[in-house]
């Protein structure tokens, strides 16, 4: 491939409408199912709105998957992060998914992006 080719491959690449982005999909589907009860992406509802919020915590990911799937053990073994959250929200009580994968959750963050 020519430089001026392979150029152009990288800018249809990023510019081409993704047809089939699976993990997008299913971040979409669980996203739907176990979140939307108590979050939008753009606005407050029953807790923060989730848009951006990989990047919000992209220092801590780590923090942020296992936020996901237990807040209240992070509540309860006093992780000043979720303590914050909790006491800023109403004291409202969000869910646990204890059974998430990690593949779960980071499709759950690709769709939130
Ligand atoms: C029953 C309501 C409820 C459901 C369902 C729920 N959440 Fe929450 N979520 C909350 C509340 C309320 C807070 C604010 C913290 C608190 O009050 O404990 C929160 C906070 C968060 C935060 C931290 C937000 C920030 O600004 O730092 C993340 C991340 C989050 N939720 C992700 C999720 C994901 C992902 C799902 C679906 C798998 C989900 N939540 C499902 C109620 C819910």
């Amino acid at each position: 491939m020519s430089p001026n080719t392979q150029e152009k491959v990288a800018e249809i690449e990023h510019t081409a409408p993704v047809v089939v982005d699976a993990a997008l999909q299913k971040g979409e589907s669980l996203f739907k199912q176990h979140c939307t009860s108590c979050h939008y992406l753009d606005k407050q509802l029953i807790g923060p709105a989730l848009g951006g919020i990989k990047q919000k915590y992209a220092d801590d990911p780590k923090w942020l998957y296992a936020y996901i799937r237990n807040n209240v053990a992070l509540i309860k073994a006093g992780d000043p992060k979720a303590i914050a959250l909790y006491e800023a929200n109403g004291k409202a009580v969000m869910t646990t998914f204890p059974f998430l994968s990690d593949e779960d959750i980071a499709a759950i963050l690709r769709y939130t992006e």
